[in-house]
């Protein structure tokens, strides 16, 4: 698949996911695979502001490249200059969040709220497209209710603003994360527009993935809560998923950590996403209260490490 002038190897590409998706976990899922990883979302106003840490949130290497950071707001002034701002940090791609339920974004207007309001939304896209370096999607939902589908539409006049792709995930802004994702609206905005569709919502395999492409006849494939503590989702070959594949890539993912946070100040957190990849193997409970006792993260990576080679 293209987006604009990049191209990616694998049309499977990891979600903005708040809390998750920083530069160590986008390294790992690009290295089982995703052909595009996408940033935790980023506020234009702790860009133009120039806020500690939202600069950290665009720490970036080469191996991870292409890489998409993810904007959100509801300003097109401040989206405009934030978009320059975020030039100076090559990405290979903008997306514009346009589908976040978050009451904390959505009650200023951006995310989701931006559906409810297409006219603003279409200054905001503007002023995004109109000012960056690189291509630009837009992800957003099938509307505002269930009822009032206007997922079409709205695709239509990202195409027509100049956006290179839309992510398109299918459930409403009021559905929040609740019900199923409804993928005919990803098939109908497959048909209504000529820039590549990348569908969203509830994809738990790779091969799930590739039956919904040829479904929707959609481009890509977006996938988020089911990378976490799982990378190997984005993987075309099949693998068989045993406690020591786990291990190493929890311990592959601590090791990112390291070279790329300051460890020592996350650890809880660190803890939470290492739990994740033993969830659903047997004995899950005793190996993630072991998790949860190691006091430092020496200690957490001899941990994993144990299980690694089983
Ligand atoms: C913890 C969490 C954080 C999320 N953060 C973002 C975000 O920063 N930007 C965004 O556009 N969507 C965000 N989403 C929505 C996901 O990108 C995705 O659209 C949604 O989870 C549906 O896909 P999935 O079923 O594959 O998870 C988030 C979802 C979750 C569960």
């Amino acid at each position: 698949m293209k987006i604009g002038t990049v191209n990616l190897d694998n049309p499977f590409i990891l979600a903005p996911l708040a809390g998750y998706t920083d530069l160590p976990f986008r390294l790992l899922c690009k290295r089982y695979g995703a052909g595009l990883c996408v940033s935790e979302m980023i506020s234009c106003h702790g860009l133009f502001y120039r806020q500690k840490k939202t600069l950290e949130m665009l720490a970036s290497v080469e191996e991870e490249r292409p890489v998409s950071f993810q904007l959100f707001g509801a300003e097109p002034d401040i989206m405009a200059q934030a978009t320059t701002i975020l030039n100076d940090f090559s990405p290979d791609i903008i997306d514009i969040n346009m589908g976040c339920p978050v009451k904390k974004v959505t009650k200023k207007g951006a995310g989701a709220a931006m559906m409810a309001e297409p006219k603003l939304a279409e200054k905001v896209m503007k002023a995004v497209i109109e000012n960056a370096s690189c291509p630009v999607t837009v992800k957003f939902r099938t509307g505002v209710t269930l009822e009032n589908e206007t997922a079409v539409e709205f695709a239509r006049m990202c195409e027509q603003n100049g956006a290179s792709a839309v992510i398109v995930h299918g459930r409403s802004w009021s559905q929040g994360f609740s019900g199923t994702a409804d993928w005919t609206v990803v098939e109908k905005v497959k048909k209504a527009v000529t820039i590549p569709v990348i569908g969203n919502g509830d994809i738990t395999s790779y091969q799930m993935g590739l039956d919904r492409m040829a479904e929707t006849g959609c481009d890509g494939i977006m996938i988020g809560r089911a990378a976490v503590g799982n990378p190997f989702i984005f993987s075309a070959q099949r693998m068989d998923i045993s406690l020591p594949l786990l291990a190493k890539a929890a311990h592959e993912h601590l090791l990112l950590m390291q070279e790329h946070l300051p460890v020592d100040k996350m650890l809880g957190c660190i803890k939470s996403h290492i739990g994740r990849y033993f969830k659903n193997e047997k004995g899950s409970a005793y190996i993630r209260k072991k998790v949860f006792e190691c006091k430092t993260f020496d200690e957490l990576v001899d941990f994993v490490l144990s299980y690694a080679s089983l």
